[in-house]
């Protein structure tokens, strides 16, 4: 279940978080943001679909600037997931992603950083309180005290996994458990 998202630099939402309930009502004036605020939803799902960034950003808009804030800027999120898991806790994950112009030139808007931590508690909780502006920065090249990357963009591109943990060498670490 999604549980938050942090949302930097899409659109009207310069820097924002969203705490979010089991059934959620979103409501406002026009012109406040709501649809944006499903676009960045769409836009972070479309993030994991084959098409990659090209696509994602093609399906909102044909210009990647256009979906910035601050063009200057890169956008990025975080997602706070909580994932059930039989006869245990559920777990907690965040989910960061950060998109832009590749900095070494060329022009090409790209994942820049991308992150997937376990956290310590079985809820997302380090968001808790009111929705509004973001507590602390979206992504975190350094795990902080009790989190546990699983996931992890190298600089290569490629995506690199935590082997050093015995029981975090894939994905499917969220479906059997994490480790204590
Ligand atoms: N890149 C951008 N930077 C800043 N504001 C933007 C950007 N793109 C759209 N907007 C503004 O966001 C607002 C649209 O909000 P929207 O999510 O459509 O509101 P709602 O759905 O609540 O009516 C408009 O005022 C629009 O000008
Ligand atoms: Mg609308």
């Amino acid at each position: 279940m999604l549980r938050f998202v942090q949302i930097e630099n899409f659109r009207m939402l310069a820097a924002h978080h969203v705490v979010l309930a089991p059934m959620q009502l979103l409501a406002g004036p026009n012109g406040s943001g709501k649809t944006t605020f499903f676009h960045a939803l769409r836009f972070l799902s479309s993030l994991q679909r084959d098409g990659g960034v090209a696509a994602a950003v093609r399906e909102l808009t044909p210009s990647f600037f256009d979906l910035c804030f601050d063009r200057e800027r890169p956008i990025a999120f975080a997602m706070g997931l909580e994932v059930a898991r039989p006869d245990e806790k559920p777990a907690a994950l965040r989910y960061e992603v950060e998109v832009g112009v590749d900095p070494r030139g060329g022009g090409r808007v790209q994942v820049l950083r991308e992150n997937l931590y376990l956290l310590p508690g079985p809820e997302p909780t380090e968001l808790s309180g009111r929705s509004g502006t973001p507590l602390h920065p979206i992504l975190h090249d350094e795990p902080p005290r009790g989190w546990l990357r699983l996931l992890w963009k190298t600089h290569e591109g490629g995506i690199a996994t935590e082997t050093s943990t015995p029981a975090i060498s894939s994905p499917s670490v969220w479906a059997r458990g994490a480790p204590r």
